[in-house]
């Protein structure tokens, strides 16, 4: 069979860095092609970097070509500055980027999107993976898999005191999340990795929606 290539985005955060880490070290993918606004340290005769501002993605996506596309890219509204900052992080760009990316010829696309994803939403971080989610639907890759996963664990460079505090308190009453409360328990971004490089490889096709809880079952069954 012949090898896959991977387009990733957001390599350098929680998510993203886990994804790199599996499709290099992944025989099922020739080349991983990760697309950043600063270069990332790492060197692999399988990593091709190609830097870019991201309110430019027309000439990078217009060149890069992938079988498979891992959208890990995010922000928080504090973060960006502002609401519209974020909305252009967490919905603007991926848009773009999925619909540059179909139109070179990418079959698959996977979105890190969360859980309580819903454009109808009242909460603002809610409603815009909601439309994200819907958007991307529309542009009609042959696989587009959305990941919602619950509150991340793993070790990160910046400090983001209240998912720290957050996480600490899940993980004390980790034994609470039990029937409808198990899909809110945190999960390990690794987890989150993992799941998406072992959905892209099944080439399940159609839109398919991975909760938090079913996200961390296919983890743990590897
Ligand atoms: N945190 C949680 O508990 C949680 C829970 C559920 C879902 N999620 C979602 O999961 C996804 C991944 O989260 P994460 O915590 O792994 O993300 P993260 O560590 O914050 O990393 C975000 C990535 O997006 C990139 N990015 C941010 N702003 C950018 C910009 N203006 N231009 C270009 N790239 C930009 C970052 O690049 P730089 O390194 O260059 O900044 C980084 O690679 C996000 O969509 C998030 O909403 C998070």
């Amino acid at each position: 069979m012949p090898k896959k290539k991977a387009l990733l985005l957001g390599g350098s955060g929680l998510i993203g860095g886990h994804c790199l880490d599996y499709l290099l070290n992944d025989g099922y993918y020739s080349q991983v092609e990760a697309l950043v606004r600063r270069p990332l340290s790492l060197k692999h005769p399988k990593l091709v970097q190609h830097q870019a501002s991201f309110d430019q993605l027309k000439d990078p996506l217009t060149t890069i070509q992938a079988n498979d596309v891992y959208c890990c890219l995010g922000t928080t509204i504090k973060k960006a500055g502002s609401k519209s900052a974020f909305r252009e992080v967490d919905f603007t760009y991926p848009t773009e980027i999925a619909k540059l990316s179909l139109a070179n010829g990418a079959e698959q696309f996977l979105l890190v999107s969360a859980i309580g994803a819903n454009p109808n939403s009242s909460i603002f971080y809610n409603r815009v993976k909601g439309e994200v989610e819907q958007a991307i639907a529309q542009c009609g890759f042959q696989g587009f898999y959305i990941f919602r996963p619950s509150l991340l664990l793993g070790k990160r460079q910046e400090r983001r005191p209240s998912e720290e505090f957050g996480g600490k308190v899940f993980q004390f009453f980790s034994f609470g999340f039990k029937g409808p409360l198990k899909k809110y328990k945190p999960i390990e971004s690794k987890a989150v990795a993992f799941a998406m490089i072992e959905i892209a490889k099944e080439q399940r096709y159609g839109k398919q929606i991975y909760e938090s809880q079913h996200i961390q079952s296919i983890y743990d069954q590897s």
